[in-house]
């Protein structure tokens, strides 16, 4: 149904019932996406596309941990926008053979071997050794005097980017080529019916296998990422094919969708005019509901191996499913009053890191930099405002926030 089809109905139109939405206002609202999607039914076929789109929040839970949805699905779902004569590997799969070797696109048993390989990176005692390492990096980005901070260049991208180079072990000049790597890695995963970005992905990927080879050939840090994968090579439980797959990974699952969200939680508290809040809350409570409220990782793709029944519908062998995770974040059925943030709101689960076998093994990473960052802002300035407007920019399908430009201060100031 059309805005103009719902307003002649009767029904409030799309635009306007985000609570923070200013008729005119030229930048892009975090709200608009959800509040589309949910407007249909939580499982839905799109004809357009030729998947299925998830948006409830008890239909996702319990797909993503359906035993006949298949993470593998680069392996053989495909859209409509996929055929076999386009695009892929050219041997009727989709993407690259190193990206069809992530342990997020596997199963168990395969999954589990390789996740556990780099588990350790994460664990408590690693997470807490990455505060004082993450808090360094704030602070020297933020050191600099400006009248203005690009949330995303002067600080997001170059923060995430240097804390993955730190936990695979990969020298810190490798870090402002992620930037260039991940976007184009990213559309391999979406777009890959366009030739061009089979061969720019293909080109990321290749260069990040030679740059894990230069590191490899010196002496990686002890307990590094690439040290765990090297010595899991050494004892013959995977190949060198692994450890690039892994390292390739690593670089595509914990740096853009960091830096993106960073910059959404900044964008979102200042859209919801919600800073003052962010800092009362405190940030660690604050993250949690940012993560709920505007995620960088919109959406999970499955497959699925046999027939599944689920909210009176039948997806079939061979479908491919789309799994909003955004939109199911702001399920009415599950948080009271979804679409306004509330930096203190209690939150059982949200879904922003998935559910299930492979939920996501850098989430605390990702909590910790967002954390240290609305920290460390916060001790700046009570007082933040948009210096312009936001800049977002397209790439096959998927949004990327460009620049975020603020301006702070304090109430003294004033
Ligand atoms: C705000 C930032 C992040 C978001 C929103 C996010 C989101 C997600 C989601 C939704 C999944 C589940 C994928 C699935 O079920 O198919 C996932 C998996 C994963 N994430 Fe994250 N992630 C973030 C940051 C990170 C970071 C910092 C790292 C590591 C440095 C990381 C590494 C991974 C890995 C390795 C997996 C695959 C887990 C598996 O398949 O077992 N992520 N992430």
């Amino acid at each position: 149904m059309s805005d103009a089809q719902r307003t002649a109905q009767g029904a409030a139109p799309r635009t306007g019932r985000c609570p923070y939405h200013v008729p005119g206002r030229a930048q892009a609202d975090p709200c608009t996406d959800y509040l589309h999607l949910r407007d249909d039914e939580s499982v839905r076929w799109d004809e357009d596309l030729g998947v299925w789109l998830v948006t409830g929040f008890r239909e996702v839970t319990e797909l993503l941990r359906h035993p006949s949805l298949s993470a593998a699905w680069p392996e053989q779902g495909r859209s409509k926008l996929h055929t076999p004569a386009e695009g892929g590997s050219g041997d009727g799969s989709r993407t690259s053979e190193l990206v069809r070797r992530w342990f997020m696109f596997n199963d168990d048993p395969a999954h589990a071997d390789a996740r556990k390989i780099v588990a350790p990176l994460f664990s408590a005692e690693r997470l807490a050794a990455a505060r004082p390492v993450v808090e360094k990096l704030v602070d020297e980005l933020l050191a600099p005097e400006r009248d203005v901070l690009d949330v995303m260049e002067d600080l997001a991208v170059p923060l995430s980017s240097r804390v993955i180079c730190h936990i695979l072990g990969l020298p810190d000049d490798v870090a402002p080529r992620l930037a260039v790597w991940a976007p184009d890695i990213a559309a391999l995963l979406v777009a890959d019916y366009l030739p061009e970005v089979v061969t720019r992905g293909y080109q990321a990927l290749h260069e990040v296998t030679a740059a894990v080879d230069d590191a490899l050939r010196g002496e990686v840090p002890e307990g590094s990422g690439l040290w765990l994968l090297a010595q899991a090579h050494r004892r013959g439980e995977i190949e060198l094919q692994d450890v690039w797959a892994t390292a390739s990974l690593l670089i595509y699952a914990g740096f853009e969708t960091t830096s993106t969200f960073i910059g959404k939680a900044v964008r979102a508290a200042l859209h919801a005019g919600a800073w003052a809040e962010v800092l009362e809350a405190g940030p660690t409570a604050a993250v949690e509901e940012l993560l709920r409220f505007d995620t960088s990782v919109q959406q999970l793709a499955r497959f699925a191996t046999a027939p599944v029944d689920v909210a009176g519908h039948r997806i079939e062998a061979g479908d491919l499913v789309l799994i909003m995770l955004g939109a199911a974040n702001r399920s009415p059925a599950v948080f009271d009053d979804p679409d306004h943030l509330r930096p203190g709101r209690e939150i059982r689960r949200h879904l922003t890191f998935g559910f299930g076998a492979h939920y996501c093994l850098g989430a605390g990473l990702a909590r910790l930099e967002t954390e240290v960052v609305l920290r460390r802002l916060g001790a700046r300035w009570d007082v933040v405002e948009e210096a312009a407007v936001p800049v977002t920019r397209s790439h096959y399908g998927l949004t990327v926030l460009e620049h975020l430009k603020v301006r702070g201060g304090t109430r003294n100031d004033a």
